[in-house]
């Protein structure tokens, strides 16, 4: 049996963030919920209470079973959590000001918690409570600075001796720079967990579990040949055998080049294509998408027609009792993502009404419903499956669908003013910068924003782009998103296009989209980008009907931030070169948005 932590899930996506960074130290980390009794933690070696976006200890009596601090292991809470200790043992919390982002922590006293942590340290806040009081026998250990704010007293507090702790800030975000350390500090040092937990044991257990769930039965999985999908059917075809194992891979129309071929090419490789369907609906897509130029409804389009497939292909097979499995992972479930758009992606596609009634009786497998991508594709390092598998980029279920803007011929109406900040930003920085017109989608202030994107062109090196990029998307109205221009030349007279989703554009598309694909795997850049969409845009130049390709590489780790990737100069003379080499294009542009403001996707 492993030493385990368990982490009380107050809501959000703390919770599960937390337990993927205790998982990262080799930790078994368990998801318990606020109505679970105390007697349920007794067996854990310690207790994380997360963070909350709803709940607040000032105002809220909260629900969960306050005799856990009776039990004799350690506890330690962040935001939320932090000050429900505080309150617990004797402490007052009050309402303060917001506070959201980075902040300076200045590390107090000796305590094992911050053990191996500088005297400063950057933690990132999202709170609007403040204990002000602190419990007798606690110390402060933390004080934290937002830039230009006052100082934030008990951001951290401690107390060795009962072993309880409290932090304001989220170390399990990404951004507290040694957040990792700090839950390392409590789980190994503070707890004493044995660090023997693995993916490897994760895939062996969840073997164990299909081969419960599924008894005797066999098991229908919906294959994109994503990672998600394929590692679920590489699990499923050890627990049951091949055999038992059948894979619906739906061609929409609307994947890359020539990749409905090599995913089953790569399910055969595997020995899993004895029951292989495969179903080539791209003619059908494509007539339900005639047509229409707006995002959204382009995705619900899509998503429905996915839906009919299916279950026409479900119904032919006779899948009564069978069981489903599905490739979901954690961020497919969550109500409220870092987009507006989360529950539009939940509902195209692991949510839908026939696959939640198959939910209800309990006839759905999703073995990976609790990772984030970085852990799944570390059970497929764990599985033995290839590098190019596991490293393969993300492909949102819409495919190419999002990628390909689609246009009635008029442009947008720009923002009043924006055309002369945009002068003088770009004038004092020594470039040039026009207002594209068209649109496409962002976050602003997390709510969906559909604004127009800035092409800059001039002699400056990238580096210096992406800072200007910042400038402008905070001071020039109605613009969300910056592109650099490859050409080095600009487009003042670009003119919006009438486009629709047709097979030449889609076809056009994916030439521009393999060779960005073939540059990045041949300058060893395909694994530190975390996804690269190439996007078709119905914006013409030269009067000649040709359009423009935009490329976005992106950073990231859950693709809810994002910081532009801007690759190599040799890249991107060879990319532009090659787009600029296809007929039909007439420019390229390189996406230097950070996520927010832009999306990673376009549409
Ligand atoms: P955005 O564009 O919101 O994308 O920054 C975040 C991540 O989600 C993917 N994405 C989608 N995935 N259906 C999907 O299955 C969709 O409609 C969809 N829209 C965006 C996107 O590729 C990125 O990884």
């Amino acid at each position: 049996m492993h030493d385990r932590i368990a982490v009380i899930d107050f809501g959000g996506q703390y919770a599960h963030l937390i337990a993927t960074k205790i998982r990262r130290l080799n930790v078994l980390a368990e998801i318990l919920q606020p109505e679970d009794p105390a007697e349920k933690f007794a067996p854990f070696r310690g207790i994380v209470l997360s963070g909350s976006p709803a709940l607040s200890a000032y105002d809220e009596d909260s629900a969960y079973d306050k005799r856990i601090y009776e039990l004799p292991i350690p506890i330690l809470g962040f935001c939320f959590g932090h000050q429900e200790i505080a309150k617990q043992y004797g402490g007052e919390v009050e309402h303060t000001q917001r506070e959201y982002g980075p902040a300076t922590l200045q590390v107090k006293g000796s305590s094992p918690i911050f053990r191996g942590l500088a005297p400063e340290e950057l933690v990132w806040m999202s709170h609007g409570d403040t204990v002000t009081v602190l419990p007798p026998g606690f110390d402060e250990i933390g004080v934290s600075t937002a830039k230009g704010g006052p100082p934030h007293q008990n951001a951290a507090i401690a107390s060795d001796s009962l072993r309880r702790y409290g932090f304001q800030f989220h170390p399990e975000v990404d951004d507290t720079a040694h957040g990792e350390q700090m839950l390392k500090n409590f789980v190994v040092e503070i707890c004493g967990c044995r660090q023997d937990w693995s993916m490897r044991l994760f895939g062996d257990e969840e073997i164990e579990r299909i081969r419960s769930q599924a008894g005797n039965r066999s098991v229908f999985l919906l294959a994109s040949g994503g990672v998600d999908s394929t590692v679920c059917a590489v699990l499923l075809g050890r627990a049951l055998g091949p055999e038992r194992v059948d894979l619906l891979h739906i061609d929409n129309g609307l994947m890359r080049k020539s990749e409905s071929a090599q995913v089953i090419a790569e399910f055969a490789k595997r020995g899993l294509d004895r029951n292989l369907h495969f179903v080539d609906a791209g003619d059908r897509f494509l007539t339900a998408l005639s047509g229409v130029t707006e995002p959204e409804r382009k995705r619900r389009i899509i998503g429905d027609t996915f839906v009919q497939v299916f279950e026409e292909e479900a119904s032919r097979l006779n899948l009564s009792d069978c069981l489903l499995a599905q490739g979901t992972i954690y961020p497919d479930t969550i109500e409220t993502g870092g987009t507006k758009r989360a529950d539009v992606i939940k509902t195209h596609h692991n949510r839908v009404p026939v696959i939640e009634k198959m939910i209800k009786q309990g006839r759905v497998l999703e073995p990976l419903a609790e990772l984030y991508k970085t852990e799944v594709r570390e059970l497929g390092e764990a599985l033995g499956l290839p590098d190019e598998m596991v490293w393969r980029h993300p492909f949102p279920g819409p495919g190419l669908g999002i990628r390909l803007l689609c246009s009635d011929g008029t442009g947008p109406v720009e923002a009043p003013g924006a055309r002369v900040s945009l002068d003088r930003i770009a004038g004092e920085a020594g470039v040039l910068g026009a207002l594209l017109p068209v649109r496409s989608v962002g976050v602003k202030a997390d709510l969906r924003s559909y604004e127009q994107p800035v092409l800059l062109w001039g002699d400056v090196p990238l580096e210096q782009v992406e800072p200007l990029a910042a400038r402008i998307y905070q001071e020039v109205a109605g613009v969300n998103r910056c592109v650099f221009d490859l050409r080095g030349a600009g487009l003042e007279n670009a003119r919006p296009l009438a486009a629709t989703v047709t097979r030449e554009r889609l076809d056009l598309l994916r030439e521009a989209d393999a060779i960005v694909m073939d540059g990045l795997r041949r300058h060893g850049l395909y694994r530190e980008v975390w996804q690269c969409p190439t996007v078709l845009v119905p914006l013409e130049l030269d009067g000649r009907g040709r359009e423009f390709v935009i490329i976005r590489p992106v950073l990231s780790e859950r693709a809810m931030t994002a910081r532009p990737a801007l690759l190599t100069r040799e890249l991107l003379d060879e990319l532009r070169a090659a787009i600029l080499g296809l007929p039909g294009i007439s420019g390229v542009a390189l996406d230097v948005t950070t996520k927010p403001p832009g999306t990673i996707e376009w549409e």
